[in-house]
């Protein structure tokens, strides 16, 4: 059987043939010969990169990066090995790993600038607020990162800076979201030198920073989810990669994406006590609420991040001590997957639905939650944008159907 689809117009009887590739894609553009477009909004059925970074099968709930199973990173590498397998194609080696974490772990930041930034907002400002204009800040102090858009070499080059300053902006947005002072800036891993900088966790630090290093793990890259097609539409525009990475982390502060952690547990607190989710399923399936952390795009059995993420929550939690919260999360997630409203609709505890347990278990205030989805993210986002760079694109501009008047004058009297 040929490698192609004949696609016939019934209104003109005209069939074009269109060459299928070994993935089931075909270039969508060849519908112009027809005079058609495909409309999909949400892209549901519309791929707009080839990668090489993140695989997901969703029916299966596989998530590996560069080939390598999501659950073995968690448990065997560290964030920034991770962060070096994205960004590099493979795992280093040991003396790479410590020429890699020596440049970001020591990296020279500009934290007298990144300070400033932080503290120039309001108190109760939303710690995403600041890290989102943060990324725009450190692009103007960049000013390299426009010629750094056509040269791999420089763009690589900048990476360990760019974690860097991720490490400060974030930790330093959280410390001064909760009235703190920013901290200390070493640490043995990327996780630990992150808490030590916020100022969070401190009191048992190793049990935490190794929970937040795996933490960091599952969220590095997911391949193309609304923040990565933002890094990349936005870097389409060959704009550089400190703005590209502001237009990113904005897409992810919305609720349905890395806003749902903290979306969660509000709801959870909510919620309040375990007698009440009967109560509450109900109005999701009346659909005045909706159960976030529940659901997702890919994954239609179930999320493999929410299944490490478990085994986290009962490692902080046991030096911690218990959160009832925990207990309506369970509940919660028992009674929805037997429930013929979520079951049909394939809906699964997502990434979102524990995570945020850990993050208080840690020390953590729900409104830090989405950086710290956010900070190891930029390594996924800023991977995706190398790797468009280094390869064919044009600038993405989609199609609109109009359904607006047609041309119409302008009243000479408008009275
Ligand atoms: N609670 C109740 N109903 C839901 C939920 C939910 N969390 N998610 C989906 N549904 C229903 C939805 O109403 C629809 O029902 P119907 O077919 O009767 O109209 C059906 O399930 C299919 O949903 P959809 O909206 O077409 O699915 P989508 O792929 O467009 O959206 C999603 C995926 C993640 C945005 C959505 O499931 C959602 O809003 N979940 C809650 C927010 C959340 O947890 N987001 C984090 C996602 S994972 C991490 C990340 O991406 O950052």
């Amino acid at each position: 059987m040929p490698d192609s689809l004949s696609i016939t117009d019934n209104r003109t009887g005209k069939t074009i043939e269109v060459s299928v590739d070994g993935h089931g894609a075909f270039p969508a553009s060849e519908l112009k010969k027809l005079g058609l477009l495909s409309f999909d909004q949400p892209l549901l059925a519309t791929a707009t990169a080839r990668s090489a970074i993140t695989f997901i099968d969703g029916e299966a709930g596989i998530l590996r990066y560069r080939g390598y199973p999501i659950e073995q990173l968690a448990e065997k590498t560290s964030f920034l090995e991770v962060a070096y397998l994205l960004a590099y194609g493979e795992l280093p080696t040991a003396a790479q790993r410590s020429v890699f974490e020596a440049a970001v772990l020591g990296a020279q930041v500009d934290t007298a600038r990144i300070r400033k930034h932080v503290e120039s907002f309001p108190a109760g400002s939303h710690p995403m607020s600041v890290l989102i204009s943060g990324y725009a800040a450190l692009g103007a102090a960049h000013q390299e990162a426009k010629a750094a858009v056509h040269d791999g070499e420089a763009r690589k080059a900048a990476l360990p800076t760019q974690l860097a300053e991720t490490l400060q902006l974030g930790a330093y947005a959280i410390a001064a979201s909760i009235g703190g002072t920013t901290g200390a800036t070493s640490g043995a891993t990327f996780a630990e030198q992150f808490l030590r900088t916020s100022g969070v966790g401190a009191e048992q630090l190793e049990v935490f920073a190794r929970a937040l290093e795996v933490l960091f793990i599952l969220h590095a890259d997911h391949e193309l989810n609304a923040g990565t097609n933002a890094m990349r539409a936005i870097g389409s525009a060959e704009t550089d990669a400190y703005h590209s990475l502001a237009g990113a982390s904005a897409a992810l502060y919305g609720p349905l994406h890395g806003g749902a952690n903290e979306a969660v547990l509000k709801m959870l607190a909510k919620i309040g006590d375990v007698k009440n989710v009967p109560d509450f399923i109900e109005h999701v399936k009346h659909r005045d609420e909706k159960l976030m952390g529940f659901g997702h795009r890919v994954y239609k059995n179930f999320d493999p991040r929410a299944t490490v993420i478990k085994s986290v929550v009962d490692e902080v939690l046991a030096v911690s001590g218990p959160d009832p919260l925990l207990g309506v999360a369970q509940e919660l997630e028992k009674i929805a997957l037997e429930d013929e409203y979520f079951v049909s609709r394939k809906l699964y505890p997502n990434v979102d639905f524990y995570s945020g347990i850990a993050y208080k278990a840690i020390g953590f205030q729900p409104a830090a939650f989405t950086v710290l989805f956010a900070v190891p993210r930029t390594i996924g986002w800023l991977s995706h944008y190398d790797e468009m760079m280094a390869g064919e694109f044009k600038i993405t501009r989609p199609a609109q159907v109009y359904i607006g008047s047609d041309e119409r004058s302008v009243p000479a009297n408008r009275g």
